[in-house]
């Protein structure tokens, strides 16, 4: 039988470096397929080329039989069969759901108007497909970030696609909204449409993909049947070495030295919601988007102000107004949205990872050496794939961006660092090294919060975790009772 798409000998420079090396990629139809590799390996860059986004400088891409000219526009690949939802959300904040899902292809009435009652409608429809009640009137501006996913992922199936190419679609949903993807995935493969499924969750291939296909580097290394492997032998084809995962244990510093203290925060969204994390633990947040724990992160940072509710630093009520009080009560923030809040993209890796450093430090001399050094360790511990410390983070791959986020915060020199998806889209072997920071930080007496939607993160690194449903509290459990299902339980709580 014909391929679908066949992509033979493809290589692509940025800048004169290669970044993809002669790759061969192919998908049946109504075939899903994973493809895998490491934060930079190419993944993104392989799909783009194949949606008319970047031009390869060799191979040649066939779908559906036929060779695609190399200048074939993403519009021309969209009218052939072809929708990817983009790792970085691509909507416009300031148009309604409706409106992006629709843009440039509204539907209009006989008179040649916009015809909005029908554009909401279809949305509103498109919406429901995935479990979603938000309002299409809503702009995007007011969504969470998981709720802009699920937009992302209506446009994407509102084409008359053969081929849809999911670049992590997950690496912000939680556990509901993944299994309504993973069940519509099973509908599109059902009507002979493939899905080309990329994701840094490696134990969702095997729960959804039939082959995977894993790059290392810009190489093609293996296409296997996913039945014939295990997420370890996946792990490792990436990574090219094993991988060895941390064990948690439960904490055993001083129960009594509470560094941060959150007591009775309510607003319209959290009802009476307190906690306390001791010096050098680490504190796990899980629950349904929409649980409120980003909310409650943000009251901690003086983004939300509360009608009721105190924060406390060792011991002492703070009033955090803006950022930079944040920083010098020595709390730090790493937020969800790493585009909006976390980065400044047009500004080089080096810059960014020294941010709040230098922010800390201003005043005191430091030498240019102090700053070079932060990120040369976190360029070599969090295998940063950069052509140098001077690269713009506009042009680093998802992943390799999200670990500058962090690195940010790694270097600030916080007391009590709130990471929420602190993860996200950030490959195996790197998420480990992650984790052996957060200990060594907790080692040093470092109180941490994990904010997740991930939960085997949380299994794997949290040594006590609090779980919200609806704005409230509903269960907290030591790592040595924590369960997948009794975590499921209290998020859910029926
Ligand atoms: N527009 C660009 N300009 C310069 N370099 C780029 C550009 N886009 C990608 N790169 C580089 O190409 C390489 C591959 O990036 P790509 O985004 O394809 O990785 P990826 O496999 O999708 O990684 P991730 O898992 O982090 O998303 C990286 O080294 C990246 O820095
Ligand atoms: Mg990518």
């Amino acid at each position: 039988m014909a391929k679908l798409l066949n992509m033979q000998g493809i290589c692509k420079s940025f800048f004169g470096v290669e970044v993809l090396h002669n790759v061969d990629f192919s998908v049946d139809k109504g075939e899903v397929m994973a493809l895998c590799g490491e934060n930079g390996a190419g993944k993104s860059t392989l799909m783009k080329i194949l949606a008319g986004i970047y031009i390869q400088d060799a191979g040649d891409v066939v779908f559906k039989g036929s060779i695609i000219p190399k200048n074939a526009t993403p519009l021309e690949m969209h009218h052939l069969g072809l929708s990817m939802i983009h790792q970085e959300l691509n909507l416009l904040n300031e148009l309604t759901i409706a409106q992006n899902i629709f843009l440039r292809r509204e539907p209009r009435t006989p008179a040649g108007f916009i015809n909005f009652n029908k554009m909401n409608e279809d949305a509103a429809a498109l919406l429901a497909k995935l479990g979603e009640k938000i309002d299409p009137r809503r702009k995007v501006r007011e969504l969470k970030i998981a709720q802009k996913q699920m937009v992302e992922i209506a446009k994407a199936i509102s084409f008359n696609v053969e081929l849809l190419v999911m670049d992590e679609p997950t690496s912000v949903l939680t556990g509901k909204e993944t299994t309504i993807l993973f069940d519509l995935i099973g509908n599109l493969a059902s009507q002979d449409i493939a899905v080309v499924y990329i994701s840094h969750r490696l134990k969702e291939i095997s729960d959804v993909c039939q082959k995977v296909t894993v790059l290392r580097d810009g190489y093609f290394v293996a296409t296997k049947n996913v039945n014939e492997v295990t997420v370890k032998d996946i792990a490792t084809l990436m990574v090219g070495r094993e991988i060895t995962e941390s064990a948690v244990t439960d904490f055993t510093g001083d129960p009594d030295a509470v560094m941060l203290e959150v007591k009775n925060v309510t607003d319209h969204m959290l009802q009476d919601v307190g906690f306390k994390v001791r010096r050098g633990e680490i504190l796990g947040f899980s629950g349904l988007v929409g649980a409120g724990r980003t909310e409650l992160m943000e009251v901690i940072f003086g983004i939300r102000k509360p009608r009721t509710g105190q924060v406390f630093i060792n011991g002492k009520p703070v009033a955090v107004r803006s950022a930079i009080d944040a920083i010098k009560s020595n709390l730090g923030f790493v937020t969800e949205d790493r585009k909006e809040t976390g980065l400044v993209l047009c500004r080089d890796i080096n810059e960014n990872t020294n941010y709040v450093f230098w922010q800390k430090n201003k005043g005191m001399f430091k030498s240019r050496k102090v700053y070079t050094a932060n990120t040369k360790k976190m360029i070599e511990r969090l295998n940063i794939r950069c052509n140098s410390p001077a690269q713009n983070v506009s042009n680093l791959s998802g992943g390799n961006q999200q670990k500058v986020a962090l690195a940010k915060w790694l270097v600030s020199g916080a007391k009590v660092l709130v990471m929420d998806e602190p993860t996200r889209g950030v490959d195996v072997g790197a998420r480990q090294e992650i984790y052996r920071i957060i200990k060594e930080l907790a080692a040093e007496g470092v109180a941490i919060v994990i904010v997740s939607s991930d939960l085997p993160e949380i299994l794997t690194i949290c040594e006590r975790v609090i779980v919200m449903h609806e704005g409230r509290i509903t269960g907290m459990l030591q790592s040595s009772e924590l369960t997948e299902s009794k975590v499921m339980y209290y998020a859910t709580n029926v």
